[in-house]
């Protein structure tokens, strides 16, 4: 068995996507399966903490012992971050949250006119959950991602610092999206640490040994 790492931590894990509604029947998102955030939530349960996971809509059962909170919005995944954050000693942002929602949503479903003009949208920022909870004066420690197409190590040290986290994890999207595999390099302020391709668990457990050597002592 695993040494018990975050025995007595309590954590906030978000996963998987947003959805942001452009009418009742219809939505806007991003491509996340969640696998990777469920994996990272399951390791820091066996690790021993209290994990709560913010889940936007994917297709997983909920991992055993962990409390998963369902939401669908950015601005719901907010909330419910907000809500915990403060008490939590470590915040893992996983979920790919929409840079956007739509501002002029409608009530109703859009309907084809005779002209057959699609709709004019407009789109306003999403609050940065991450950016936010880094902020919070004794806030929990952050850990934050970057899933890039290219220049891994250029967009997630630039990340890194523009988000104020200690921690930030760059994987390749093309190697790690729906799969269940992938490669994490880790990106601190000691410099850069690559692990292997592995399975998502136990890319995962080898993450959660990274944080718990980095985790400040509990006062
Ligand atoms: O800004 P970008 O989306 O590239 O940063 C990715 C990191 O920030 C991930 O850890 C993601 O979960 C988090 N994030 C967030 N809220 C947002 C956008 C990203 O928490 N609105």
């Amino acid at each position: 068995t695993q040494p018990k790492l975050l025995a007595g931590r309590r954590v906030v894990i978000t996963a998987g996507p947003t959805s942001e509604k452009i009418d009742p029947v219809r939505v806007i998102t991003n491509r996340s399966s969640g696998k990777t955030g469920y994996a990272i939530a399951r390791a820091a349960h066996e690790a021993g903490a209290q994990v709560v996971l913010v889940s936007g809509p994917t297709a997983l059962p909920a991992p055993h012992g962990v409390r998963r909170v369902d939401v669908e919005s950015a601005a719901d995944m907010h909330a419910a971050v907000m809500a915990g954050a403060r008490d939590a000693d470590l915040f893992i942002a996983v979920a790919a949250v929409a840079d956007w929602h739509v501002a002029n949503a409608s009530g109703n479903k859009l309907k084809k006119n005779a002209s057959n003009q699609p709709p004019a949208l407009q789109f306003a920022p999403n609050p940065d959950i991450l950016a936010e909870v880094a902020r919070l004066p004794d806030g929990p420690w952050c850990v934050g991602f970057a899933a890039e197409t290219e220049n891994l190590h250029e967009h997630a040290q630039a990340k890194r610092q523009r988000k104020g986290v200690p921690l930030l994890v760059g994987n390749l999207a093309q190697d790690s999206m729906g799969g269940d595999t992938t490669t994490f390099v880790l990106f601190d302020d000691q410099g850069i640490e690559e692990l292997p391709k592995l399975s998502k668990t136990d890319a995962a457990r080898r993450l959660i040994k990274a944080i718990a050597a980095r985790l400040p002592r509990k006062a």
